[in-house]
């Protein structure tokens, strides 16, 4: 009991606790097994090479509730049938369209600064939520979203902390329960789902192939025919909350560090200036901004919007003089490995350096993993560094953002890593 109260009050301390335990810890509470493994080549045993051992845990599981059977949450044969179906929607040459509407949205928050004013406060945990909430609601549903980006992103925020508490003890009972939260968690997803329905019904009225996802998600066909709208729903509300949280937390995070790293932040306006010059950034400009994505790339290893993989063992998995039982759950964490002194030295510092291709080579492959790999790995990953260097260096050419006085700075370990408290930065027009 004691192991759930800490996991439920600190996750991330408690995981990192574990860790100090060795490369494979094992903890048991009330018949129930927990291993957090803790070495790169293990972690690649996991993810990829024995990953046939595992299904996804629990966590998983209760997001089921809202993501129904989509990418995220399917196994087995649907989730390889639905890959294939959805693969398409993110293949380099759609990247194209894409980064268009990317750096148009950017552009266009840059403006809303501008009326702002100089040295106007804003959150910039919203402020890259509503942004990245756009950009997805046009590149994969063609959709203006962004009126409605405050109500989904309240909507998604009851959402996320309903699947939270289900992970803690007694919180399926809870559900049940006509509880204030457990009705705000409902009422949120009815919310998401009528915007949802809203976008496929209009798709399907028109009959129009907009190029856009929820349009090829309708006409995809395999040898089994196409897909219901239930199941367009659960691949649609997927990506929707898949593609939107996640990057906007690690804009975030990158926006705070370099408000606290003033040399990191000057060098990486140099490269902006000069290869840029002030025009909007396009998808050809990304093999000119390697510091750019060096400084995201050092931003996702402090904070790793994924922080944690659950798995569950499904055979008696061996590793090194264990043998895990089935049942057990299988922890691997982004967390606690990029922030491992083995592989990290002065882990603790923000240094876009550590990922010049030389630095990159010294040390192993699976010591940084965000989007995971293997089978299930990120399919938005591409789609993600595209949008993530797009954006920052649209906004970043022109805007410097700094903490409001007073501003507590904390993580949140939902589903994703958020900024706990917000993050109040005020903001300043360069040159
Ligand atoms: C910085 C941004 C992102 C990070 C760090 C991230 C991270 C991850 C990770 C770690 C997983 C694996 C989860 C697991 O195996 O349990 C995952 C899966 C997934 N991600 Fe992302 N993601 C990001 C952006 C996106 C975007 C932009 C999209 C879509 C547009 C997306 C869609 C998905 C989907 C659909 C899956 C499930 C894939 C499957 O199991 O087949 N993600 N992501």
């Amino acid at each position: 009991m004691q192991f759930v109260l800490r996991f439920g009050a600190d996750r991330l301390g408690f995981l990192r606790e574990m860790a100090s335990y060795g490369d494979i810890a094992h903890m048991q509470t009330r018949g129930l097994h927990f291993y957090l493994i803790n070495h790169p080549e293990l972690i690649q045993d996991v993810l990829v090479t024995h990953h046939r051992s595992f299904v996804k845990s629990r966590a998983l599981q209760v997001a089921r509730r809202l993501l129904g059977d989509g990418l995220l949450t399917s196994e087995g044969e649907l989730h390889l049938r639905q890959r294939r179906l959805v693969q398409p929607a993110f293949h380099r040459q759609r990247m194209a369209a894409y980064s268009q509407v990317m750096a148009h949205r950017a552009e266009q928050t840059a403006e809303r600064w501008q009326e702002l004013g100089n040295g106007a406060a804003v959150d910039m945990a919203q402020e890259m939520m509503r942004l990245t909430l756009a950009i997805v609601g046009k590149a994969l549903f063609d959709a203006d979203v962004e009126g409605e980006a405050a109500e989904i992103g309240q909507a998604l925020t009851e959402a996320l902390h309903a699947v939270n508490r289900l992970l803690l003890p007694g919180g399926e009972l809870s559900e049940k329960l006509p509880l204030p939260a457990s009705q705000r968690a409902e009422q949120a997803r009815q919310r998401l789902d009528a915007t949802i329905y809203r976008i496929i019904a209009q798709r399907r009225a028109s009959e129009e192939d907009r190029g856009d996802l929820v349009s090829m998600l309708l006409a995809a066909q395999d040898e089994q025919g196409g897909m219901s709208d239930v199941q367009v729903r659960d691949e649609a509300m997927t990506l929707f909350l898949a593609g939107h949280e996640t990057t906007a937390n690690a804009l975030t995070w990158t926006w705070y560090l370099l408000s606290q790293n003033p040399a990191e932040e000057r060098r990486l306006h140099k490269e902006l200036d000069q290869v840029l010059a002030g025009r909007t950034p396009t998808l050809d400009d990304l093999p000119n901004l390697p510091y750019t994505r060096m400084v995201l790339s050092e931003a996702m290893r402090l904070y790793p919007p994924a922080y944690a993989i659950g798995r569950q063992v499904v055979e008696p998995y061996p590793v090194r003089d264990y043998v895990i039982e089935p049942g057990a759950t299988v922890f691997v964490s982004q967390y606690v490995m990029h922030r491992d002194p083995r592989y990290w030295f002065d882990f603790e510092r923000f240094d876009p350096n550590r990922w010049t291709p030389e630095a990159q080579a010294r040390r192993p492959r699976f010591s940084y993993f965000p989007f995971s790999a293997g089978p299930r790995v990120c399919i938005g990953e591409g789609f993600a560094w595209t949008e993530g260097i797009l954006v920052l260096a649209a906004l970043a050419q022109r805007w410097q953002a700094r903490l409001v006085l007073g501003q507590p700075v904390a993580l949140e370990p939902l589903i994703t890593l958020r900024p706990k408290h917000g993050m109040r930065m005020t903001l300043h027009r360069r040159g």
